[in-house]
């Protein structure tokens, strides 16, 4: 029997955006599993909007109908994590140019944290492409409808915490 492969799609999070579901979705014509891990950041304390247990369970509600995407939280190393899942693939979205940079030098460095680990990039939907947690925060916070950027989940705890 073949091995399971087990992707891990790290990131913040602070919301999932419907750009982070596709990415997850996709990653399953790969992958056997997808877990959704999402990172504790402390020094990114003070500007979070959702606590990393309130972004669990949207994620988790978002996922609900496939139970091949499963939701996760950490804190460390990436590759302590996905070791301890028995993870090789970690995946992240390249939406523009300017995340290249950023993202060459995470996987240059988690190759050489962990040789076995292999990052894959993709690239959301095209209409995807613009789409950013922050500026969902942001317009959120301004009163901008943000509803078809988010899944039904997030946006109802997105007009919870913002009384929107
Ligand atoms: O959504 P983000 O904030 O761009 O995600 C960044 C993330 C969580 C993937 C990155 O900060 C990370 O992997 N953090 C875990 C700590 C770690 O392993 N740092 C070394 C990276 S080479």
């Amino acid at each position: 029997m073949s091995e399971t492969k087990i992707a891990v799609y790290p990131g913040s999070f602070d919301p999932l955006t419907v750009g982070h579901e596709d990415i997850a979705r996709r990653s399953l014509k790969f992958a056997d599993r997808v877990i959704i891990a999402v990172a504790h950041h402390p020094t990114q304390y003070k500007d979070r909007l959702f606590s990393v247990e309130e972004r669990v369970a949207m994620i988790g509600e978002c996922f609900a109908d496939d139970p091949r995407i499963d939701v996760a939280h950490f804190s460390g190393l990436l590759v302590d994590f996905c070791a301890s899942r028995k993870a090789n693939i970690v995946v992240r979205g390249l939406r523009v140019v300017s995340d290249f940079e950023y993202e060459f030098q995470m996987a240059l460095m988690n190759r050489e944290l962990s040789p076995d680990l292999e990052m894959v990039f993709m690239t959301p939907a095209g209409e995807y492409t613009f789409l950013s947690a922050s500026l969902v925060r942001e317009i959120a916070s301004l009163g901008g409808d943000v509803s078809r950027f988010v899944s039904p989940p997030v946006l109802r705890r997105l007009k919870e915490r913002l009384r929107m």
